[in-house]
């Protein structure tokens, strides 16, 4: 082509083109193809789920590594193995990085970090969330400390923009080492059943170090991490799946903190009454039930989105909406260890709690718990440090607070469950609750004692004084008479008491004093 040729406008843009439909090629259509085979899409299929249909803008494509060594100088590494930039979802806009694993496994060396730190900084100025789809073999090894130090610089951003922009971590591939710290760092974690896994070290190391022996899945699998360590609070099936539930988080999340979650009309009256809540309570205090017969109802269209379904499920926490506004549920669940508050329980309410109350998300509590549970495992593993995050988590919540009482509400944990004491601001009960120190049997057992051991037939005077204590103490009305519960109200009518609470509440503010910032309990 001739000088003149070269300096035209037609060349320039063939050239541009052609250099984008390199980076868009990625590692090349046989790593493309390995990657389909693993069962995974690519880093631009899943932005093309993640975003609506042609809304995303990329961002820095030509950016290039600057490493000389291990043979480095001579490996061309289309858009530095990650995909960065911004688009809509339901219309808002979101950022996000894509780590693209058919480019030196998605590892991350200097520049990729580089790209995800701007598209990070970029983000937070904006006030929108940040979504990180994550699919790479970790640090590159041949960067060395370049890479380290762009693992740190992603840490700190997520912890600045921590509480100002919604982020979300998505693992759809391996995540090792330190690289598992961010989306440890971010708000919700999604996992890919099969083809995630995060780990510290991974199976070699440890058969090394302890001889034991598990697999990648096992050890650090979505199974695993959404069920027995708590990491991930979203398990998907598969790439398309995990995309969606995305979407549908974002649906019920603020863009930033400075506004309140998208309002949406349902259509569903705030009146309907639902006669079913009227028997959702068995009648014997000791019969268990599942709480979602009482979330459901209560929300518009019966829409719940589970937060660690899998994890702690004897407390359910999640999100919904009651006429048209967003809120937060956290539920003891009687159907798995009778609703009891544990370390894993404790934890899994208390961060939810906060993340409400970071994003103006007012807070739905459903108590029906018999009190913590007793145990040395529990004991020794700092049930008492565990179970204070939530006592902090509530108290320092500045979010419209609302308790409906079900049935148990003993000792500490009625407290824990975002008593009034603890600022909530309406606080109601079924018919049913039983509000007192510790459970009828339990307080029959030490306040008669005395009188029971001289009784001719201790058995009988027993049970006598445990119905006599659930007489006078097993109801709402010893608590509703100080003023700790402001109304006792029809179970079929509930869901009309607590949108009437959240409309009066709307306008919430409430203050509290200077500080750099508080010390939960961790
Ligand atoms: C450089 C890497 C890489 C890495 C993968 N690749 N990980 N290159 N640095 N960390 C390259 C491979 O050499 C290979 O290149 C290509 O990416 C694809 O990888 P495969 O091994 O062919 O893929 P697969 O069989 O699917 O195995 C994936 C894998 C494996 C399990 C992730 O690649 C692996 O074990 N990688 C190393 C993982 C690791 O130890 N990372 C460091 C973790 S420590 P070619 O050209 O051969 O196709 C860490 C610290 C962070 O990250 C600290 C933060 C504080």
């Amino acid at each position: 082509m001739n000088e003149q040729a070269e300096t035209s406008m037609e060349y320039k843009l063939a050239e541009l083109d052609s250099r984008l439909e390199k980076v868009r090629g990625g590692g090349g259509p046989e790593r493309v193809e390995k990657q389909h085979r693993a069962g995974k899409l690519t880093a631009r299929e899943r932005l093309d789920l993640l975003f609506d249909p042609g809304s995303f803008t990329e961002i820095d494509p030509f950016v290039r590594h600057r490493c000389t060594e291990f043979g480095m100088a001579e490996v061309e590494a289309p858009g530095e193995g990650v995909v960065t930039g911004y688009g809509r979802v339901d219309g808002r806009i979101v950022y996000a990085f894509s780590q693209d694993f058919t480019v030196i496994g998605g590892s991350l060396g200097e520049m990729h970090a580089r790209k995800i730190t701007k598209a990070m900084d970029m983000a937070l100025r904006a006030g929108a969330p940040f979504v990180g789809l994550n699919d790479s073999g970790g640090a590159r090894i041949q960067e060395g400390v370049d890479a380290l130090n762009g693992y740190g610089e992603i840490f700190f951003r997520n912890t600045i923009s921590s509480g100002v922009i919604p982020q979300i971590s998505v693992i759809m591939g391996p995540c090792a080492g330190g690289a598992v710290y961010s989306p440890a760092l971010t708000d919700f974690v999604f996992m890919v059943q099969g083809t995630s896994q995060m780990f510290i070290t991974g199976p070699q190391v440890i058969k090394a170090v302890t001889g034991e022996e598990v697999s990648m899945e096992e050890l650090g699998g979505a199974a695993t991490h959404s069920t027995v360590s708590g990491v991930a609070h979203f398990f998907a099936e598969d790439d398309r799946q995990c995309l969606q539930m995305v979407r549908r988080l974002l649906s019920f999340l603020p863009s930033n903190n400075m506004e309140d979650p998208p309002f949406l009309p349902t259509g569903d009256p705030v009146e309907r009454e639902d006669p079913a809540l009227r028997g959702v309570v068995p009648t014997d205090p000791n019969r268990p039930y599942d709480v979602h017969e009482v979330i459901l109802p209560l929300l518009d269209g019966g829409d719940f989105l589970e937060v660690h379904a899998r994890y702690a499920a004897n407390m359910v926490v999640g999100f919904g909406r009651i006429g048209g506004r967003v809120v937060g549920v956290v539920a003891n669940q009687p159907r798995v260890l009778a609703g009891c508050l544990d370390i894993n329980a404790s934890d899994k309410a208390a961060r939810f709690v906060r993340f409400c109350d970071a994003f103006n998300v007012p807070l739905l509590t459903l108590v029906d718990t018999p009190g913590y549970l007793p145990g040395t495992a529990q004991e020794y593993g700092g049930i008492i440090r565990h179970g204070a995050k939530l006592l902090y988590a509530y108290s320092e919540a500045t979010v419209p607070k609302i308790t409906v009482i079900l049935r148990k509400a003993y000792g500490g944990a009625y407290l824990a469950m975002c008593a009034r004491a603890l600022g909530c601001d309406q606080a109601l009960a079924w018919p049913t609750a039983e509000i007192a120190v510790m459970g009828p049997e339990g307080a029959a057992n030490i306040i008669f004692r005395d009188d029971i051991a001289r009784a001719e037939d201790p058995a009988r005077l027993r049970q006598e004084k445990i119905r006599e204590y659930r007489e006078r103490f097993a109801n709402p009305y010893v608590a509703a008479a100080r003023g700790y519960v402001d109304a006792v109200v029809d179970p079929a009518r509930t869901r009309e008491h607590v949108a009437r609470a959240l409309e009066a509440l709307a306008q919430k503010r409430e203050a509290r004093p200077a500080k750099k910032h508080g010390n939960i309990p961790v």
